[in-house]
């Protein structure tokens, strides 16, 4: 496995395999790698003959009062953890090889209604940041196919429709989200939590699961199961952003029709925020 940081050296590689015609996989990440990051890497082995990891601490998609300075930075360990896992290349670039002109006045890469909903009211400028980097990401490593997780769903929503308006030839492909035997998911960020914030953090999942279960047995009060769940939320020590029932296709508000729901759901806890998010089928009219 290589560890590159520059641009050319990444080329380089690039070019070698397509020289031969193999199919690349690029899994972008912030790195401190958790059993989630592993199981997007297991994807995109199998669906590609040469695998990249990059791990890059985004500026741009961290607000002014948010976690950047503190986001855990454990390359070292990455690494070995993506060399058992059989990735090819780690692309770990500076902030200066991603941003060379700096931070100000950038291009931009904006994916207006889907980035404006939900995370993107409580984090402003979040997930154009993150198109960004993603976008640039792809044109330094030219994948075939990139992997990203269902348990940022509306990132990968964000993605996915910035890969179709802007023609990248790029497939995204979506991987379920890994979790604690205890149900919490996988998070570079549960380790800000306290063990008695561990304890409680479960209960987002438990809470999401309690609204599925509304939905699958016929309810149709959106905004009785999101009332419920914000009062249950509270009640087990988090500090609420949003709980939504939402149309899948779009994240616009559902109606009593909608067959293809996301119950998506930001919590605090202490100095974490926790996010999760749970698809629902309902079996349609007939
Ligand atoms: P990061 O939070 O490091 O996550 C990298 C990828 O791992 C994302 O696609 C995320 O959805 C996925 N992931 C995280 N936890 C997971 C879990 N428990 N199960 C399955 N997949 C999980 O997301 C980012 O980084 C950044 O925004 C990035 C896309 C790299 C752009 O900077």
């Amino acid at each position: 496995m290589r560890i590159v940081h520059q641009i050319s050296e990444l080329r380089q590689q690039i070019m070698a395999w397509r020289r031969t015609e193999e199919r690349i996989a690029l899994v972008p990440t912030m790195g401190n790698l958790h059993e989630g990051h592993i199981a997007l890497v297991r994807k995109a082995r199998r669906v590609a003959d040469r695998s990249v990891v990059s791990i890059f601490v985004n500026p741009t998609q961290f607000g002014p009062e948010e976690d950047l300075s503190a986001y855990p930075r454990t390359l070292e360990q990455d690494s070995r953890r993506l060399e058992l896992a059989g990735v090819d290349v780690v692309f770990a670039p500076s902030v200066a090889v991603v941003y060379p002109h700096g931070l100000n006045d950038l291009t931009q890469v904006m994916v207006p209604r889907l980035s404006r909903t939900l995370c993107g009211l409580s984090r402003p400028g979040h997930f154009e940041g993150v198109a960004l980097v993603v976008s640039k990401l792809f044109n330094m490593v030219q994948p075939d196919v990139a992997v990203f997780g269902e348990k940022d769903r509306q990132q990968l929503m964000v993605i996915q429709r910035m890969t179709t308006d802007l023609n990248m030839p790029v497939e995204i492909i979506g991987v379920p989200t890994v979790r604690e035997a205890d149900g919490l998911a996988m998070s570079s960020r549960n380790s800000y939590l306290s063990a008695s914030e561990r304890a409680i953090a479960p209960n987002l999942h438990r809470i999401i699961e309690a609204a599925v279960g509304r939905l699958r047995a016929g309810e149709r009060d959106y905004r009785g199961i999101e009332d419920d769940a914000n009062a249950a939320l509270k009640e087990a020590g988090f500090r609420p952003d949003y709980f939504a029932v939402r149309r899948a296709e779009d994240l616009a508000l559902a109606d009593e029709n909608d067959i293809k729901l996301l119950v998506l759901a930001a919590a605090w806890l202490g100095h974490a925020r926790l996010i999760d998010n749970c698809l629902v089928m309902l079996p349609g009219p007939n």
